[in-house]
């Protein structure tokens, strides 16, 4: 964690982070994603939302929920009034993972390890932006930011508290919700269309 390290390598603002984060190595999902893909957004955003790891849209054009989890993710904000523009949006894990399959890249979740190495990078994102509120969208986020891999279904809706001390509004990610059968994603889109809420109403 970043107090453990020399203050000399520490990267002095969000632009030079981001630039050392084109060349992270600190774990092997570098090897075969396209690019590293940073968060975007307001740097002085009062809310930080964190998904889990870029999908295969995000890694080709290099930047946050920019494919089908994205589009339902913004969907719900503009429903809520809540500014892609305002907020600072990014990942736990900052490089795309998958298995090939004939042509296609299938996704797959980054482990703890993963999650854990890429925290780095994390961290120094929380302390340039220092958000208000995040908002972690699935298991993988929840993870990055409180070290609880406890099932989010006893956990959204409700309040923990990062490891660096900020408070984590905990929902479904846009993905889980899209993987559902009709009946089951209507109502968990209602419950993160409440969550969304809830967060822009912390935030007034
Ligand atoms: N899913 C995520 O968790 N993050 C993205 O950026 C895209 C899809």
């Amino acid at each position: 964690r970043l107090r453990s390290l020399e203050a000399q390598d520490l990267p002095a603002s969000m632009a030079e982070a981001r630039a050392q984060a084109q060349s992270c190595s600190r774990c092997t999902l570098c090897q075969h994603a396209t690019q590293t893909v940073w968060g975007e957004g307001d740097p002085d955003a009062a809310l930080m939302v964190l998904g889990e790891a870029p999908g295969d849209r995000e890694d080709l054009e290099g930047r946050p929920f920019v494919g089908p989890a994205g589009q339902l993710l913004r969907q719900v904000m503009a429903e809520v009034g809540l500014d892609p523009a305002r907020l600072w949006m990014t990942n736990a894990v900052k490089h795309f993972k998958f298995t090939p399959r004939g042509k296609r890249r299938m996704h797959q979740s980054p482990n703890g390890s993963e999650i854990q190495h890429c925290r780095w990078w994390l961290d120094l994102e929380r302390r340039f932006v220092a958000p208000r509120l995040s908002l972690a969208l699935g298991a993988s986020a929840a993870f990055g930011l409180t070290g609880n891999h406890a099932p989010l279904a006893g956990r959204r809706g409700k309040i923990e508290t990062a490891e660096d001390g900020g408070p984590v509004l905990i929902t479904w990610h846009p993905s889980f919700i899209l993987r559902l059968p009709p009946a089951e994603a209507q109502r968990a889109r209602a419950e993160f269309a409440q969550d969304l809420a809830l967060a822009q109403q912390m935030l007034a």
